[in-house]
């Protein structure tokens, strides 16, 4: 739709109408003096003068529906249960025994580099695990794993004890005022010693269930596939404890858990479905990228129509690669969701203009 006249946004940028018209012209767009553009065509034409062109009265409410829930909509879901914990400690390995999977062989170097998303059937019905990475230089990612949970596993090599991602994990996990269940791994070895694991983590303020406090430390072992049951059996018992609810019956959000570039399919992320319930062919927006779900996969890389709250799926049709952390929502349709995008990204640039002025009158007072 038209937006703005030449001659109008001529005089707001401060050049000459001729300029605007050669610039037009030499983007093959025929244009007169008093000739009306397009949002898009004025906002390319502001670009270049590092203006940017705003829809007046645009209010992103007015895309994202946002429903109340009645008590009567909710329904249960699975709970979302981060695996955290130090580097080799045995997350992955847990999480493949628990799943009767093995992805931790498939990793390079035997090191965890991205969030996984997983769901498990267990016998207290369906859990979603994360698995984040313990190697140190991925803080952001376990900050960011234990935002979207209900629950940590906070795991604990026996022979390994206390290290400084185990510290980081409960403190990432007591942010985010998130339960604890500690998983004390690799019990199948002999050196192991899970009584000197409880001691240093009553250090940590982590006190045994068995020494009058209040964490569950559930000795296992991923190898051996020791305790496994009860280990699920505590997270059941903490999750029904919570109350998880969610509506399905709206139009679905939820966080992007990680999403990449794949060659053949575009963009591709796993999202964490929240609350509503995700379809094929849905519009979606995510940061400043949006699209239309060409095709859904779960986690065992079937193809899935719908996902329900609590569920991670993969998704591909977005114009870009959103940001882990990111939100999506489901939007009316690919036009709605390509006006939000656009006015994120066109609030983004503004951000940065208004850095870079300032960051010129910095530089003007410290010349002063
Ligand atoms: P990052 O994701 O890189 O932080 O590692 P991780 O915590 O996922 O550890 P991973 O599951 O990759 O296991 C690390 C090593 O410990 C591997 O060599 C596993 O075979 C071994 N391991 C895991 N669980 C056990 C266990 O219960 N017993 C024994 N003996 N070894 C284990
Ligand atoms: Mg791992």
């Amino acid at each position: 739709e038209e937006a703005i006249s030449l001659t109008d946004l001529s005089q707001r940028l401060g050049v000459k109408a001729n300029d605007l018209i050669r610039k037009l012209m030499r983007m093959g767009v025929p244009a007169q003096i008093n000739q009306m553009l397009d949002v898009d065509t004025a906002q390319l034409l502001a670009a270049d003068y590092d203006y940017t062109v705003e829809k007046a009265g645009y209010i992103e409410e007015e895309f994202i529906s946002a429903v109340e829930d009645r008590p009567e909509d909710l329904v249960s879901r699975p709970p979302v249960v981060t695996i955290m914990g130090h580097v080799d400690h045995g997350k992955t390995s847990l999480l493949d025994a628990l799943r009767h999977a093995n992805v931790a062989k498939g990793e390079a170097g035997g090191i965890t580099q991205h969030i996984g998303a997983y769901s498990v059937q267990t016998a207290k019905g369906p859990v979603t695990f994360l698995d984040t990475p313990g190697h140190e230089a991925f803080t952001a990612m376990r900050a960011r794993g234990v935002q979207a949970t209900d629950v940590a596993v906070l795991v604990v090599a026996a022979d390994d004890g206390v290290m400084p991602q185990t510290v980081e994990s409960i403190n990432h996990a007591k942010a985010a005022e998130v339960p604890i269940i500690v998983a004390i791994n690799k019990v199948d070895k002999p050196e192991g010693n899970p009584d000197r694991v409880k001691q240093m983590l009553a250090e940590h303020g982590l006190v045994p269930e068995e020494w009058g406090g209040e964490t569950i430390m559930i000795p296992v072992s991923a190898k051996a596939k020791l305790n496994l049951d009860q280990l699920l059996e505590y997270i059941a018992l903490q999750s029904e404890v919570l109350e998880l609810g969610a509506n399905p019956t709206k139009p679905a959000s939820g966080v992007v858990i990680e999403a990449k570039l794949e060659k053949g399919r575009g963009p591709v992320a796993t999202v964490l479905v929240q609350e509503g319930t995700l379809k094929v062919g849905e519009a979606v927006v995510t940061g400043t990228h949006f699209g239309k779900l060409r095709a859904m996969t779960d986690d065992k890389g079937r193809p899935v129509k719908e996902v329900k709250p609590g569920y991670p799926v993969e998704i591909v049709g977005l114009s870009g690669v959103p940001s882990a952390g990111d939100e999506f929502h489901v939007v009316k349709d690919v036009r709605a969701a390509e006006e939000v995008a656009k006015n994120r990204e066109l609030q983004e640039r503004k951000k940065e203009l208004t850095k870079t002025s300032k960051l010129t009158l910095e530089e003007i007072f410290a010349k002063a």
